[in-house]
């Protein structure tokens, strides 16, 4: 199957940084992908070349098997992009900010209806964008993207700075979109629990660079992978007399809370309970749970996703 986007060794440096430094990847028709990372990791440069906004100081990309250069109306015409800020005139309504943007694409305003229906604004058409939330906003940038029916979706941070509420309404737009068409995704985020929530594909990237990329279960090692055990003490450790042990215990909160990765849950978690009790350590809580991005990022990068 035809890729709509082929990204293939692309690097772009701004003055002294090297903002993307050798990327590639591909995307499959109908796939969602999260470009997941920190602040400052590549991602709206990345985002902002694939879009064509930006051009790559090497390397290619083709968005739905064509170059920018000499492409620019058909591909125009074919996606549909929020940027990471958005700006709206703000005495504008939302139902005339539509009408603005669909009559670029010489779209009728039943269109316009669906998309106001589809962003769930149908309470504020008349307001001024000035007066929507930080959510509604990013609903509103959603819906322009939408008008045209595009083959392919880019969202830059679609759900940063919103409180839970409002994220959750944005994933279940895009939740539905995906359910009802064959429109392929792009999003930046953060938010590991966005990417697990929206995305078929994860591509982690820091610095510039893919460190790692797969569907979750390829990125997490599936269900049967190590688990990570949380806990805490009725009173912080001496851990330089300790007994030696095979756990690495990560200590925090002056040493009165740890984790520690396990890898057999079923042989392991009786030696770790073992080892508190050969310690004359008073367990105060303990929980179990699966490997997250998060934790994966932590490995690789030493930092945490949203640092
Ligand atoms: N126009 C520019 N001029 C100079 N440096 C830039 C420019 N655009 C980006 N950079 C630098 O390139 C690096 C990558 O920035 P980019 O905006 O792509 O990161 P990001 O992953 O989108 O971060 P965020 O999560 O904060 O949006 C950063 O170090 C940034 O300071
Ligand atoms: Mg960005």
């Amino acid at each position: 199957m035809n890729p709509v986007i082929e990204v293939k060794g692309v690097y772009k440096s701004f003055k002294n940084v090297q903002a993307v430094n050798g990327v590639d990847f591909e995307i499959i028709k109908g796939q969602s992908v999260a470009l997941l990372g920190p602040n400052g990791a590549g991602k709206t440069t990345l985002m902002e070349m694939i879009e064509g906004i930006q051009k790559p100081d090497a390397g290619e990309i083709f968005v739905l098997g064509r170059k920018w250069k000499g492409n620019e109306d058909t591909l125009h015409q074919q996606i549909g992009l929020s940027l990471q800020e958005t700006h709206f005139l703000d005495r504008l309504s939302v139902r005339e900010t539509l009408v603005l943007f669909a009559s670029f694409y010489c779209l009728d305003r039943r269109r316009v209806d669906e998309i106001i229906q589809l962003i769930d604004l149908a309470e504020k058409s008349r307001s001024y964008v000035a007066n929507l939330s930080g959510g509604q906003r990013q609903r509103l940038a959603i819906g322009i993207a939408l008008l045209n029916h595009p083959k392919l979706l880019l969202l830059d941070e679609p759900t940063t700075g919103l409180d839970p509420n409002a994220r959750r309404e944005i994933w279940s737009i895009l939740l539905r979109l995906k359910q009802q068409s064959q429109t392929s995704l792009i999003l930046t985020t953060h938010y590991m629990e966005e990417a697990e929530q929206l995305c078929d594909r994860i591509i982690i990237i820091d610095h510039g660079r893919i460190l790692k990329k797969g569907t979750l279960s390829q990125l997490l090692e599936a269900e049967n992978g190590p688990k990570i055990i949380e806990f805490s003490l009725e009173a912080p450790a001496e851990t330089n007399g300790f007994a030696p042990s095979r756990f690495q215990i990560q200590w925090a909160a002056g040493q009165g809370k740890g984790s520690v990765i396990l890898s057999d849950i079923e042989t392991e978690l009786p030696e770790f309970i073992e080892f508190i009790s050969i310690n004359k350590l008073r367990l105060k809580t303990l929980e179990c749970r699966r490997k997250t991005l998060d934790d994966l990022f932590i490995e690789m990068t030493g930092r945490r996703l949203d640092d």
